[in-house]
């Protein structure tokens, strides 16, 4: 039951607390849990009937870690696709991702079927944390919603809501112009964002009780994984430096092995990641780790993490 309580002329949405329904949305995999195993409060149910009956369009979802941010969008966009719209989700969390590698946002389109979901379009950021590269994530956001298509886009956000993150979760509201921010909030955590944005139609909503915190280290863990899995296919590609495009780091000096890189199309279409292996100044070569065709690389844009193949960080810059 909505009750108004801005003072300016659009109204924030505080959901009220109801018995819990079932689930009604049948099966969805979302990560490695199935949507029959999620709970869904009352709170995520009528938020999500709102927003498919209102056809608010950009949904942004933002919330601290581990408050069910990526299993909300899996159980909204379930409940969309079912009701027949077609779904786009833009995974901005960096470090911990659901569509695609890390330190890359990505654009993806979940279907009924229990399929993971792999990215249509791809934008580098070159880091696992927002901090130190908000630049990088508010203009690849932005880019990505743009390419979005669909009745519906999700935007899926990190789990920094503090400091730095408050304000790049400002900046994001900006750039992206949500209809609706969906504010997954514990106690009065979000309030800085959400009050000084509450110009913008928000809806509050509870975290599930069965939301389960990740250690620091289970969530490097799944990073590593992430990482690891996405080089399981990657071949050595070798390019002549002079064909290439050295963007947004200065051309490389020698020092760059084990750095991540995103690689791009002549475009600038972000094709992935790649590992730099050797620079070879008598060749004029540059060796990369990637999964990607070597013909279509023609931007390599230099990261800020130092990287194994296998997915372990060797350092940050
Ligand atoms: N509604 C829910 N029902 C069951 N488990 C949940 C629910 N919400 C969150 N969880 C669990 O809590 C953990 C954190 O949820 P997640 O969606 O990954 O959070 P976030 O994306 O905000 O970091 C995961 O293990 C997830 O399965
Ligand atoms: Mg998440």
């Amino acid at each position: 039951m909505p009750t108004g309580c801005s003072p300016l002329p659009r109204i924030v949405y505080y959901a009220s607390p109801q018995p819990r329904a079932k689930d009604p949305y049948g099966f969805w995999e979302q990560k490695h849990r199935r949507m029959s195993q999620i709970d869904i409060p009352a709170s995520w149910a009528w938020s999500a009937a709102e927003i498919a009956q209102r056809r608010w369009r950009k949904v942004l979802v933002i919330g601290a870690v581990d408050r069910g941010k990526s299993t909300y969008c899996g159980f909204l966009s379930r409940h969309l696709l079912a009701a027949g719209w077609r779904v786009a989700i833009v995974d901005a969390d960096v470090g911990q991702k659901d569509i695609g590698p890390p330190a890359t946002i990505t654009l993806g389109s979940p279907d009924a079927s229990l399929a993971k979901v792999q990215p249509t379009a791809l934008y580098f950021v070159g880091a696992v944390s927002p901090v130190g590269h908000l630049l990088p994530m508010v203009i690849g956001t932005r880019r990505l919603v743009d390419a979005a298509q669909g009745e519906f886009v999700l935007i899926n956000t990190t789990g920094l809501v503090q400091g730095v993150g408050r304000i790049l979760k400002g900046y994001k509201i900006e750039a992206v112009q949500p209809d609706v921010i969906v504010a997954i909030e514990q106690g009065t955590e979000l309030q800085p964002i959400t009050k000084a944005y509450r110009n913008y139609r928000t809806l509050r909503i509870q975290p599930s009780a069965s939301a389960m915190v990740k250690t620091p280290e289970q969530r490097r863990e799944a990073r590593e994984r992430a990482f690891g899995s996405y080089f399981q296919a990657a071949t050595e590609v070798v390019l002549p430096c002079r064909s290439l495009i050295f963007q947004r780091r200065d051309v490389p000096t020698g020092f760059e092995q084990h750095l991540l890189c995103g690689v791009a199309d002549r475009r600038n279409k972000g094709l992935g990641l790649a590992i730099i292996t050797e620079l070879n100044w008598s060749r004029g070569t540059l060796a990369l780790l990637t999964p990607v065709l070597a013909e279509s690389i023609r931007i390599i844009q230099g990261g800020a993490l130092h990287l194994t193949p296998d997915g372990c960080e060797l350092g940050r810059r």
